[in-house]
């Protein structure tokens, strides 16, 4: 087994070096305080492999994102998000039978619990549907089974994907006052999202092909994403052994904020800005530059990409497509692309590697699918769920140790308490 080497005050310590199937290194420092008495520092966790995982890979210098070995481009091409959501789930694409059976059971699990509608209608009418969400998640540990036993977890995992479009497309019936529309069971997981946002009780629902493929690729493209913020806090708390609904709630909540997936109703806010502001976009992209301004481009930069996002590229192409199809122009489009030329040229942007990412073109694919700003972070709490259900799923099947990392201790050193 190869190691790595440490000096430490003048002492050799040998680490346990580990390698990945697509050949990253890692050291194994799980017993560095033990036997050195240190711990590591890396704030904010940007050199930290917190676990192994079998579910995605990603390369970063070269823009590869493979979930189970495919790769995005070809699942955004030509899946469906629910034939990813197993894939994602239990490591393998379905086979025909098994998809047939998997689409059946997400289209029955796709009714709330009556009770659980009528939580609905105790929020303020200024209630985020984030907000709203994460609460109904947790609460269905009050009215499923939940604990951690395998059968009742894959029940759990068909509820909560089946029931997330339901609550997210109610959340936002109740915000324009217009009656729920209840889940049909012969439709398939978009067809069906679509009908309950915008289609009425009594009337048929032609749900128009192009926005149905348009908002199974969105789903796709943010199926999931490795330890990225939402999914490390699924960890964390699941690592407790929490239940699944309180899990996946806190995940929720970690991806609302705006420099993680609520970065994509930012990116929309920012151009809607830039637009009333004469569309004058150089001056935001000075603006981002002056640390003092305390201004960011959103939907620019990334932790792990630092040459291009490819679900970015995948976007702005269905950006194109979409809209023109439909034989919609959006001024909004116009300014993002603009953003982009000027910044993937200016040395800033260049030097620090900020390139546009998965939320910088989705806002404006949403808009012409009809979905109002604020649902933005919540449609992608869709396409994540799937992701954030496998990383529960593989972290509680290998028996992980409860999530407890270190500090370092910078406060007073003991004084006398006087009375
Ligand atoms: N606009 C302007 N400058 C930026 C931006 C931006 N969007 N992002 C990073 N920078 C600068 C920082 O000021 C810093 O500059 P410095 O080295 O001179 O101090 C440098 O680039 C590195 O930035 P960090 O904040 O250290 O990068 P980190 O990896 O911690 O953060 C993040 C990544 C949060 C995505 C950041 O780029 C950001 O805030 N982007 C805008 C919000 C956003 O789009 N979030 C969505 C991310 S994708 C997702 O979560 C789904």
């Amino acid at each position: 087994m190869s190691t790595a080497k440490l000096n430490l005050n003048g002492q050799d310590y040998e680490l346990p070096q580990m390698k990945g199937s697509e050949g990253e290194v890692a050291i194994d420092i799980a017993s560095l305080r033990a036997t050195t008495g240190a711990v590591t520092f890396d704030p904010g966790y940007g050199n930290t492999g917190s676990c192994e995982s079998a579910i995605t890979f990603i390369d970063g210098e070269k823009g590869i994102l493979r979930h189970r070995g495919y790769a995005i481009e070809d699942l955004a091409a030509h899946a469906e998000f629910s034939e990813v959501a197993y894939l994602l789930i239990y490591g393998e694409l379905p086979d025909k039978n098994q998809l047939v059976q998997w689409k059946s059971d997400l289209a029955d699990n796709s009714f709330l619990h009556e009770r659980l509608v009528k939580f609905i209608d105790h929020f303020p009418l200024t209630a985020h549907p984030m907000g709203m969400i994460s609460s109904m998640i947790a609460s269905m540990s009050a009215f499923y089974p939940s604990d951690n036993d395998p059968e009742v977890a894959d029940i759990n995992f068909r509820r909560l994907i089946a029931q997330m479009k339901t609550m997210a497309a109610f959340t936002y019936s109740w915000s324009v006052g217009k009656p729920f529309v209840y889940p049909k069971r012969d439709l398939d997981y978009c067809s069906n999202f679509l009908r309950m946002m915008f289609g009425s009780p009594e009337d048929e629902y032609e749900v128009p092909t192009v926005i149905r493929n348009a908002l199974n690729m969105l789903l796709i493209v943010h199926a999931d994403h490795e330890q990225n913020c939402s999914t490390s806090t699924v960890r964390m708390v699941g690592s407790s052994q929490a239940n699944i609904f309180a899990s996946i709630s806190a995940g929720v909540c970690a991806l609302w904020g705006p420099l993680h997936g609520g970065a994509n109703q930012a990116v929309l806010e920012m151009l809607s800005a830039i637009e009333e502001d004469g569309g004058d976009y150089k001056k935001y992209t000075e603006m981002a530059k002056d640390k003092n301004s305390g201004f960011r481009l959103m939907g620019f930069g990334h932790r792990v990409y630092k040459n291009f996002d490819p679900r970015a590229t995948i976007l702005k192409k269905a950006c194109d497509d979409v809209l023109d199809h439909l034989g919609l122009s959006d001024p909004m489009l116009d300014i993002a692309k603009n953003l982009e030329g000027i910044a993937l040229e200016d040395e800033f942007f260049v030097e620090r590697k900020l390139y546009p990412n998965v939320d910088f073109y989705s806002g404006i694919l949403y808009r012409a699918l009809g979905i109002p700003v604020n649902m933005f972070t919540v449609m992608f709490a869709m396409g994540r769920m799937p992701g954030w259900i496998a990383h529960w799923k593989e972290m509680g099947e290998e028996g992980s140790r409860i999530h407890r990392p270190r500090q370092i201790y910078v406060g007073s050193t003991a004084r006398e308490y006087k009375s």
